[in-house]
């Protein structure tokens, strides 16, 4: 069936893959505010870990994202040709070597992901690394320390994973999705009328890593390019908080609608170290829920992952 939007959510579900910047706090917020008939595509050319995407379901969708690995984990996913069953023998076996050989072990799987870019391997290292972040060095290697839980794979862990990857497979069913390696530039070529283009690119000159490179210039080609296209589209950015102000936003977005959303992050664990940010969707005209219809506002979330936002605090 397709799905269409706006959508409210019972459960969202949470995908396999952890990344900076991951919606899943921001999922419902997000598909709850856009209107989408579902008879074209849903374009999402900076995939990331994929949660938006696999929220809102669409029967047709054109993703893309300039990280190899989490594409082709996928594109794997979806074609079949790694299973749930395989991750989770695999997460068994590799667990119960880290548990007796310790941060060896995760340098060691380290290594060799960076030698052979293996899709299991992947998974390991996302699940297993310092604060779940994803990091790449200038030279392209996952450089992330790990989290120093030897005993990380207990088996409710393994579970939990193989559930996700379960979930997002029978999602994948019967859907005609096409994946693709590369710069969002790809997916703006063939956009038709009736597809949705959901926008979630890097935060301007972050650098601290090799596939979130974003200056000043690749934000307002994508701006300038965004505007023009046939069809409804949607970006999230952040907005503001106690500290600074996106002025990206009104300078290159201005004229779209803004919906807002104010989440909270702690900085260690004290509650007085605890930060607000604003975080703006910006929607074409015309594909917007009507404020009128909109439900109660949704509860404010609770950041855990401050890192998600240090460049911006700095
Ligand atoms: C903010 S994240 C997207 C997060 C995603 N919406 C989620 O909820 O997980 C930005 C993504 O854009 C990708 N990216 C960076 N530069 C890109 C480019 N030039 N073309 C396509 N993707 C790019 C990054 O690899 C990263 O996965």
């Amino acid at each position: 069936m397709t799905q269409t939007l706006p959508r409210s959510l019972r459960k969202v579900i949470v995908p396999p893959v952890k990344c900076q910047g991951i919606k899943t706090r921001l999922v419902r917020f997000i598909l709850s505010n856009i209107v989408w008939e579902g008879k074209g595509r849903w374009i999402e050319p900076f995939l990331g870990s994929g949660v938006v995407l696999f929220n809102v379901q669409p029967q047709r969708a054109l993703v893309c994202d300039i990280n190899p690995h989490i594409i082709r984990l996928y594109q794997m996913i979806y074609e079949g040709s790694l299973s749930p069953q395989e991750v989770r023998a695999y997460l068994m076996a590799e667990g119960k070597k880290l548990l007796s050989k310790g941060e060896a072990h995760y340098y060691l799987v380290r290594e060799r992901f960076n030698k052979t870019g293996d899709p299991l391997d992947f998974i390991f290292l996302n699940r297993s690394c310092f604060n779940g972040v994803m990091r790449f060095n200038s030279k392209g290697e996952f450089n992330v320390p790990f989290c120093r839980k030897p005993d990380r794979f207990r088996q409710a862990y393994v579970s939990k994973i193989v559930n996700q990857i379960s979930q997002i497979q029978q999602i994948m069913q019967g859907k005609e999705w096409e994946f693709r390696v590369g710069d969002w530039r790809e997916c703006f070529r063939d956009v038709t009328e009736a597809d949705f283009v959901y926008l979630d690119p890097p935060y301007i000159g972050r650098h601290a890593d090799y596939y979130q490179q974003w200056s000043e210039q690749d934000a307002i080609e994508l701006a300038k390019r965004a505007q023009e296209l046939p069809c409804g589209f949607a970006l999230s950015m952040w907005k503001e908080n106690k500290y600074r102000l996106n002025e990206h936003l009104a300078h290159d977005w201005d004229g779209l609608i803004e919906r807002t959303f104010t989440h909270f992050y702690h900085v260690g664990s004290r509650e007085s170290f605890r930060n607000e940010m604003t975080e703006a969707l910006l929607i074409k005209p015309g594909y917007e829920v009507p404020l009128v219809e909109l439900k109660r506002p949704q509860k404010p979330a609770q950041m855990q992952l401050p890192l998600l936002f240090s460049s911006i605090e700095s």
